[in-house]
């Protein structure tokens, strides 16, 4: 998009918005972003940055809607394909034969190791999800499901009752009866558990919401090697793996094994057009199954006309590109460069882990993870802490970032860790007391606490900009 297209809001408007969002979607949300100062609204779409349209500061966006930008944002090769596709092609006839639905399931086959090479097209991560476990059940006959504390696979039914996190669950008890979650990382807890009644074991190679825990080899060989013996299908969540983010195409591919089924979706969208897929591997009862029952999980979405040529296009950027070879190097510098500002900052960074531009910060407390998201967003870098651990800050930058740029956001977030000090100075003595620390950890406490800081700073900042 040329800059001259740059349409500025000003803060009138804004209010107005924020105000629509809170009286028709949700007031919880506004406040939520408001008190990170993450309250803005994207214009120039590009590569790993967007503006904001307020204020007109350059953000990196390093939460990439939790990893649905791998190409980038406003990727313009891609943008390209949307508007061929729209000029001669909807979404299709679901119930159809389609050369745009082959092409991509075909590419896509291709791109999977092994025999990884049937595909079932869906219409997003939870639904993909959902045909896996479908799948597994379908084969297996089975009706047990192993999954993984802090995992996220999504919010509706299968996917929610595989979540790791009690709190989105509670309200919708008892979900999918047969669901257990185990520690992730803990073989000797699945053996537990694992019996011929197991349908599936469903994990993340490296857990994105969960707080960026990569799985060990000794794992995934002893769950690969216990799935044979009790004949259960293994399924990897390549939501957020896939499509390069972790320096391979897959994060199946570091780990030398191949699962059973996978899932996958996000970023096969270009960021432009939502799609998803289940790929499961070309052996009998797998195949016997889903020819059998064809129709064992459709939609009228998935795998759209449209979707599937924009998805043709992602694959053939990625391999043209080979933009998972760039996650790599760049994600290595972006690693290291975050492990010194770590050992800067011993008293408030506990590790950084991950792989390729999977990486995130684990803080001491949590509180840190909200604190650190309004620092940052202070000096233009977007960051969030997981859904499902807040001490841990995840950065995930689109995967087609070069040097300069993460040169560029280490600096910042230098600067955002220096600036935090003034707060820390007296939040990090109150942490160590348990009744302070449970105080500060609080989200409610957070939010209102930061709302009030931004009332102050608006109401102050406001009448010296008006003199
Ligand atoms: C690892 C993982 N699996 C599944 C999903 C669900 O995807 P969707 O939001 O498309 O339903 C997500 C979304 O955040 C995810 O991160």
């Amino acid at each position: 998009m040329p800059e001259s297209s740059f349409i500025k809001m000003d803060a009138k408007e804004r209010d107005y918005i924020q105000y629509l969002f809170g009286k028709h979607i949700s007031w919880g949300q506004v406040r939520y972003l408001r008190c990170a100062h993450l309250d803005i609204y994207e214009r120039n779409r590009k590569g790993c940055k967007v503006v904001d349209a307020v204020s007109g500061r350059k953000f990196f966006d390093c939460f990439s809607s939790a990893g649905c930008f791998n190409v980038g944002r406003g990727n313009q090769q891609i943008m390209e394909t949307l508007r061929d596709a729209l000029d001669e092609y909807d979404i299709g006839s679901h119930q159809i034969l389609s050369e745009h639905k082959i092409r991509f399931a075909s590419k896509l086959a291709g791109l999977c190791p092994g025999d990884l090479n049937r595909v079932v097209l869906c219409a997003s991560g939870a639904d993909a999800c959902a045909g896996a476990i479908k799948l597994a059940m379908g084969v297996t006959g089975r009706t047990e499901v192993i999954t993984m504390e802090k995992a996220y696979h999504g919010h509706e039914g299968f996917s929610l009752s595989a979540n790791g996190k009690d709190y989105y669950k509670e309200l919708f008890l008892p979900l999918m009866p047969g669901f257990r979650i185990v520690h992730f990382n803990d073989l000797e807890a699945v053996k537990k558990i694992a019996s011929k009644n197991t349908a599936a074991i469903v994990l993340e190679p490296v857990q994105g919401e969960g707080g960026i825990h990569v799985a060990t080899q000794e794992y995934m060989t002893g769950l690969r090697k216990l799935c044979d013996e009790l004949g259960i299908m293994l399924i990897f969540d390549e939501v957020q793996t896939g499509f390069g983010r972790t320096g391979k195409m897959w994060g199946m591919e570091h780990y030398g094994l191949l699962p059973d089924i996978i899932f996958t979706a996000k970023s096969i969208s270009g960021g432009v057009y939502p799609n998803g897929a289940v790929v499961f591997r070309e052996i009998d009862p797998l195949v016997k199954y889903v020819e059998e029952n064809p129709a064992f999980h459709t939609s009228h979405s998935g795998g759209s006309d449209i979707g599937c040529v924009v998805s043709s296009s992602v694959l053939d950027f990625l391999v043209e590109n080979k933009v998972w070879e760039n996650a790599a190097k760049v994600g290595k510098r972006f690693k290291d460069g975050l492990m010194e500002i770590g050992k800067e900052n011993p008293d408030v960074v506990l590790e950084v882990r991950g792989i390729g531009l999977m990486i995130g910060i684990e803080y001491k407390y949590e509180f840190i993870g909200a604190l650190m998201a309004d620092c940052l967003a202070r000096l233009g870098v977007w960051a969030v802490y997981s859904g499902n651990a807040p001490q841990v800050m995840r950065f995930q930058i689109p995967i087609t970032a070069g040097m300069e740029d993460v040169e560029e956001l280490l600096a910042r977030i230098r600067a955002a860790m220096k600036s935090m000090r003034i707060y820390l100075i007296f939040l990090l003595p109150l942490a160590r007391i348990p009744i302070f620390r449970m105080i500060l950890d609080n989200l409610k406490v957070q939010i209102a606490t930061f709302n009030i800081v931004r009332d102050i700073e608006e109401f102050v900042f406001g009448r010296l900009l008006r003199r």
